[in-house]
């Protein structure tokens, strides 16, 4: 017999811009993934009661600083070098938030908004779509920008997530998840294995801005193409991982197509809990939680440890605005934007 996916919506306080909802799916295993309204957030996915991410179990931990636990993440995604591009002739200047350059869409991104949200259910999923509007102007960038982004949660423990975008005036756009995922009881993902189908990295500046080459893998750190222990490189005497201290690089997807495909694999040995991912996307943010224990806290009020959690950042390369030889995350008046990536729980 097959139970039907369920959908409970719980009111979950009150941000500065309204009132915010979460909503539990339930799939026909008991598997959970729990949505919020506010920043379109995922905040917590339980497989057979185990929670596998990061994040709060009420909405002051979200509102207060936080790393981007669970958010969805834009206009846009990862880095602008200066705060800064020129679009059809025009410079912009964007809300800079990271000293001079943007981080994650400025000081007032995605993630801190308030979205409509609507619930929906089919035979074997269950899910919740949520609009933003994003005004023209917003955090500076150029025109009106329609946003929605639709997750769906399905009976093989599959986690869509659908973006579409429009907008009234020519503008860039990368919109990415930030779940930092935890397989397990292990403090860190050092023993993490991790295999990305990716044969190019973006090398960055001290501020963590491209220097604008796409660098092949081979023989650095960042070669994920066969699994690798997360840890084994993490410390690597390669100056990439050193200023980062660790891994928070944008990873290219080999052989990048724009179809939706398997481009990476995280394993967890100790629990034996796997997550496999598929994403339209070019590339992959693969960021290790380098921040100091303690600089942040999660659920319990704990402090989140060093190498706690994992996110795997399916986008565009940051900075492509102003890097001309980059996939174009120009989204056009009368286009719409579209992606996909799905994490499946194994
Ligand atoms: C991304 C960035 C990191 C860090 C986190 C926190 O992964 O690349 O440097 O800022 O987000 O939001």
């Amino acid at each position: 017999m097959t139970i039907p996916p369920t959908i409970a919506s719980t009111p979950w306080g009150q941000a500065p811009e309204g009132p915010v909802t979460r909503f539990t799916l339930t799939n026909a295993s008991g598997n959970t993934v729990a949505i919020l309204s506010y920043g379109a957030i995922v905040q917590s996915v339980k497989i057979d009661g185990k929670e596998m991410t990061l994040g709060f179990d009420s909405l002051e931990g979200y509102l207060g600083v936080n790393p981007g636990y669970g958010a969805t993440i834009g206009r846009y995604a990862n880095r602008i070098g200066g705060a800064a591009f020129t679009l059809n002739g025009t410079r912009y200047e964007v809300d800079a938030n990271e000293g001079k350059n943007q981080l994650h869409g400025g000081t007032e991104g995605f993630n801190s908004r308030v979205w409509d949200a609507e619930p929906f259910s089919r035979d074997t999923e269950a899910g919740v779509t949520l609009r933003l509007v994003s005004q023209d102007g917003d955090m500076g960038y150029p025109g009106e920008l329609r946003v929605r982004v639709t997750y769906t949660w399905s009976d093989d423990n599959a986690l869509r997530i659908d973006y579409a975008a429009t907008t009234d005036q020519d503008t860039v756009v990368n919109l990415t998840n930030h779940t930092y995922f935890k397989l397990g009881e292990a403090e860190t993902v050092l023993d993490y294995i991790l295999q990305v189908d990716a044969d190019r990295f973006i090398p960055v500046n001290d501020e963590q801005i491209p220097t604008g080459e796409i660098l092949p893998v081979t023989e650095t750190p960042f070669d994920f193409r066969s699994p690798k222990r997360v840890g084994e490189d993490i410390d690597a005497d390669h100056p990439q991982v050193q200023a980062a201290g660790g891994f928070d690089h944008s990873l290219a997807i080999s052989h990048y197509d724009g179809s939706l495909r398997e481009v990476a694999l995280v394993m967890d040995p100790h629990s034996g809990n796997q997550l496999r991912c598929w994403t339209t996307e070019p590339a992959v943010q693969v960021f290790t939680t380098n921040f100091p224990t303690g600089k942040y806290k999660m659920r319990g009020d704990a402090p989140t440890p060093r190498y706690g959690g994992i996110c795997l950042e399916t986008q565009h390369f940051p900075d492509s605005p102003n890097h001309d030889a980059f996939p174009t995350t120009v989204l056009k008046v009368g286009e719409t934007f579209n992606s996909t990536t799905i994490f499946r729980f194994e």
